[in-house]
């Protein structure tokens, strides 16, 4: 090594020094500050119990409607035949809106002083939307999929929604009815018209006649 090499290198070894206090501390861990399941003291005006009550209602709610955002992008993605173009693009709009009430349930979980389900473990564990095959699937069998979860979250949003009203709980109460029935009731219908066979181009003379 010529001494000029030699030089540099002290040069290199001396990179870091001093600079300690500004060096990220990494692989950090400890204990949680609050164990899923609890809820931290909220100066909502509302109990705990029933705050509790409603965090636990919507983890469910929360756990559903990510695997129906999920099952949505995996159409979008995987969606094949005549109708392509307007179902890939239908099922990546539901993918964004159910999106959106994931994170509007998500944080009312949070406001409420409960915990947000995050991981797709934890929400693997906890969604009652039965977990279709990897591979892909004809374009009805997608639709009746979607349809069956929507149908899923409108029964619980709804008994869910009227556990909050007589708990006092309005503005869960609000998200439920304003926000997740509404936008899942406008979603059921855009895709329950796609299973309505109807002729495309040429009209069915014979069901006219008959009178259907
Ligand atoms: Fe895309």
């Amino acid at each position: 090594m010529s001494p000029k090499d030699s030089k540099r290198n002290d040069a290199y070894n001396q990179l870091e020094a001093g600079s300690k206090r500004a060096t990220p501390l990494q692989h950090q861990r400890a204990a949680e500050i609050q164990p899923f399941g609890k809820v931290t003291r909220m100066p909502i005006a509302l109990d705990e119990k029933i705050r509790a009550a409603s965090a636990e209602n919507l983890n469910q709610l929360l756990a559903d409607t990510m695997t129906l955002r999920d099952m949505y992008k995996k159409h979008h993605w995987q969606v094949a035949g005549h109708t392509f173009y307007q179902l890939h693009l239908l099922f990546d709009k539901h993918h964004g809106e159910q999106d959106e009430l994931v994170d509007e349930i998500a944080e009312r979980i949070q406001l409420l002083g409960g915990i947000s389900l995050a991981m797709a473990a934890d929400v693997a564990e906890t969604t009652m939307i039965p977990r279709p095959p990897r591979g892909r699937e004809e374009v009805p069998v997608q639709i009746s999929r979607l349809l069956e979860g929507h149908e899923l979250i409108l029964k619980e949003a709804r008994t869910m929604a009227k556990q909050a009203t007589d708990a006092g709980d309005d503005g869960t109460n609000d998200l439920l009815v304003s926000n997740v029935i509404r936008t899942n009731e406008l979603q059921v219908w855009f895709l329950a018209e796609h299973l309505v066979d109807v002729p495309v181009v040429r009209a069915d003379e014979k069901a006219a006649s008959a009178g259907h």
